[in-house]
């Protein structure tokens, strides 16, 4: 990750993220008892905002915790973070966990304010390799929990994957279970399989991803689509995999455990799809975020 910008947001305040503390009792150090959010901003601005917070919201509720700002509290906080960075790519991660209480007990504490965490980060734009070669990505089963919907911070399942992919030289995991093929480590993924674009339908074994739903929208009227469970083994015989994620955009996947997909570069849809994207983010630049 790049190195944060000096400015964060915690409980109400803008301090320089290294002077920042949260007690050793809040409950997400106890318990990873927390959600959170990576908003990417691009040309200065917070990139599907609604429907990142309205992700949030949801979250939030998925683990009963009350928001402790609504949208324009949120927004503020991001319009403020992105402001002292100066910069136009971020990535702005926020956090929400329960709050801190004096001891550690499984129930639910009465009376604890969510504790709200917020910072920035310049967005890591993909390497000019990356782009003209792909990324390499290998298939490993899912070892996480049953609620993938919610964007926990208990991220160790994630975390193990998407080490044990680098080690095995990869860029990615995608997550297979009972041979279906659900997401990537930190990723949405998609197959072109004979010009349709594929994708898993959204449940609790996946997170609703929001670049997963910006590229649903930009291949409407181009690319027909089929959102559907995916067999893992459908990867050896299809044209083109792309992964999607707000740290990521949408990145072609050329190789799996190893061998070629299709060609084994990037592929004519997904050049589309990129210059697409790009397109979009241009062209909605200077529109209000929310
Ligand atoms: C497990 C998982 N799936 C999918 C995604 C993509 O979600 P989004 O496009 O909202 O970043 C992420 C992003 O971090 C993720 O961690």
């Amino acid at each position: 990750m790049a190195t944060p910008y000096a400015t964060c947001y915690l409980d109400g305040e803008y301090l320089p993220l290294l002077e920042a503390r949260i007690s050793p009792l809040d409950r997400g150090f106890l318990f990873a008892d927390g959600v959170y959010e990576v908003v990417p901003v691009h040309r200065g601005r917070p990139f599907r905002l609604r429907e990142h917070l309205k992700r949030l919201d949801d979250s939030l509720r998925g683990i009963r915790v009350s928001n402790p700002l609504d949208e324009s509290g949120w927004s503020a906080v991001l319009q403020r973070l992105a402001s002292e960075s100066a910069a136009r790519e971020l990535l702005i991660y926020l956090q929400v966990t329960r709050g801190t209480e004096y001891g550690r007990n499984h129930l639910f504490p009465k009376d604890v304010k969510p504790t709200a965490f917020a910072f920035a980060s310049p967005y890591p734009e993909p390497s000019a390799a990356t782009l003209e070669q792909g990324l390499r990505a290998v298939t490993l089963e899912d070892i996480r929990w049953d609620r993938c919907d919610i964007k926990s911070i208990a991220l160790l399942g994630n975390v193990l994957l998407r080490q044990e992919a680098a080690d095995r030289g990869a860029d990615e995991a995608l997550l297979t279970r009972n041979g279906l093929l659900l997401e990537g480590s930190s990723s949405s993924v998609f197959l072109c399989v004979g010009g349709t674009l594929v994708t898993p339908p959204n449940s609790h074994r996946i997170l609703p991803g929001t670049s997963r739903d910006a590229v649903l929208e930009l291949v409407a009227g181009w690319l027909p689509c089929e959102i559907c469970d995916v067999e893992a083994r459908d990867i050896a015989s299809c044209d083109e995999v792309w992964i999607a994620s707000a740290g990521r955009g949408v990145l072609p996947v050329t190789s799996v455990n190893g061998k070629p997909v299709g060609r084994g570069g990037p592929g004519p849809l997904w050049s589309e799809m990129y210059a697409r994207l790009q397109q979009h983010l241009d062209d909605i630049a200077s529109t209000p975020a929310i």
